[in-house]
């Protein structure tokens, strides 16, 4: 076989012939028509070669695949040597967390707060000698000296002959802000219910305020004309003025906490405005002109609380879109009226607006623009849970610099007793 030492298509290959040296040109392939078994040894190899051609092109394929999925994952990912715990690659949501473009022979523990990192050098050696691990909780340092709170899963990766470790680091502070704001949310669940209690205690003292306020006020008026006697029934009007406001705002707010176990009902929409307008009065009162042009409508399917709670967050939201100070200015109208089997109710303002990379989110829950401790969040995604189950539904307009529209629907009440209609529509 005088074929079995030359490399096929290697043109450097050279050997002497017929006992003469010096350099022969071999061909670059023996073609493959060659004949007998130098032609098919020929076939065979150039099959080979192309085998190996397809293979090597698709390790490169899924190679470059895997780089960038592991690159355009929203976790940071690092490779780290095992016995070094130098990065060997980060991806870019790791660089980013970090400020660094490369993070490439960087002490991954350095990458921790100088108080964590010998928990996550423990983490490591434990990873390394069992092969994997979690870590729920540690933070990684950022850019401008933040921390970041991560999960990190690791797991020891063979490749050949080397190892390395991979970690995922999920980011967690959605999480943290999300839970953070549901102790916020039990808590102010809990402050109704005292509110509920502390409310039915005021009315007793209330009405005899108001009876006594009212008793003093006729014994006023049959004193003898004097400049004293005009000065106390003024005073007693101011201070019955002063009791009924109190007695309207704790019967509002009595209502609005009462539990809703009954949950079937037909009420008036526009009760339930103008039960929110009175809540919502002493947010609005300083930023905003109130206009409002209740239509006619006929009663709708749910509870007046529910919708009157549904406008309350509307009225609110209105009121802080709107800076203080240009009451006369600026204007928050609600409209009521019907179209078609639905009641309808826009609750519009001249506030700031709502951006529209904004206007997407504003009824998940959690989501808020505003400070921490302001906003919880959940006034939006709370409405229109209620309006959903009520078989209505909330829409919103809105433009930048201009004002924002919310618009509510509910279905009317069909006529006719309660009880023969559907029970969805009971919600
Ligand atoms: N009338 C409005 N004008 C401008 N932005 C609004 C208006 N109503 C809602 N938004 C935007 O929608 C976000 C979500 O509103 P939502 O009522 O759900 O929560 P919140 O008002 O921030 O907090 P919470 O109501 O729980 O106290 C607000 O933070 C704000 O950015
Ligand atoms: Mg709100």
């Amino acid at each position: 076989m005088h074929c079995r030492n030359a490399t096929v298509g290697d043109s450097n290959a050279a050997m002497p012939r017929n006992g003469r040296s010096g350099p022969i040109a071999w061909p670059s392939e023996v073609p493959t028509d060659a004949p007998a078994e130098v032609g098919a040894l020929s076939r065979a190899f150039q099959a080979m070669r192309s085998d190996l051609r397809a293979v090597l092109s698709g390790l490169r394929e899924s190679e470059e695949r895997y780089r960038r999925s592991i690159d355009s994952a929203s976790d940071a990912i690092f490779a780290i040597d095992p016995i070094t715990l130098k990065v060997l690659h980060a991806n870019r949501k790791a660089g980013e967390v970090a400020g660094a473009a490369d993070l490439t022979g960087r002490a991954f523990l350095d990458l921790h707060p100088a108080d964590q990192r010998e928990r996550g050098q423990q983490f490591l050696s434990r990873v390394t000698s069992m092969g994997e691990g979690t870590l729920p909780d540690i933070d990684l340092c950022c850019h401008g000296g933040t921390r970041l709170s991560v999960s990190i899963s690791a797991s020891v990766i063979v490749h050949g002959a080397g190892r390395f470790v991979q970690l995922i680091c999920r980011d967690l502070s959605e999480r943290k802000r999300m839970e953070r704001e549901l102790v916020q949310a039990e808590k102010l669940s809990t402050v109704g219910v005292l509110a509920a209690g502390i409310l039915h205690e005021l009315n007793t003292p209330l009405a005899y305020i108001q009876a006594n306020l009212e008793a003093s006020r006729k014994a006023a008026r049959r004193l003898p004309e004097s400049p004293v006697a005009r000065a106390l029934d003024a005073g007693l009007d101011d201070a019955l003025e002063g009791v009924q406001r109190a007695t309207t705002i704790v019967r509002d707010l009595r209502i609005f906490a009462r539990s809703r176990d009954d949950a079937s009902g037909r009420f008036d929409v526009n009760d339930a405005v103008r039960m929110a307008l009175r809540m919502a009065q002493h947010e609005l009162k300083y930023r905003a002109t109130v206009l409002t042009e209740l239509g006619e409508i006929p009663q709708v399917l749910g509870q007046a609380t529910d919708i009157a709670q549904v406008f309350l967050n509307l009225l609110v939201n209105a009121a802080h879109a709107i800076a203080s100070g240009s009451v006369g200015q600026n204007r928050v109208q609600v409209v009521t009226g019907v179209a078609g089997d639905r009641a309808i109710a826009r609750v519009s303002d001249t506030g700031e607006g709502i951006p529209p990379e904004v206007l997407p989110r504003i009824f998940e829950p959690f989501f808020t623009t505003k400070p921490e401790g302001f906003g919880t969040g959940l006034g939006l995604a709370i409405s229109r849970d209620i309006l959903r189950r009520a078989g209505g539904d909330i829409r919103v307009e809105s433009t930048v610099g201009v004002g924002t529209t919310f618009i509510v629907e509910l279905p009317l009440a069909p006529a006719g007793p309660l009880a023969h209609l559907p029970e969805h529509h009971f919600g």
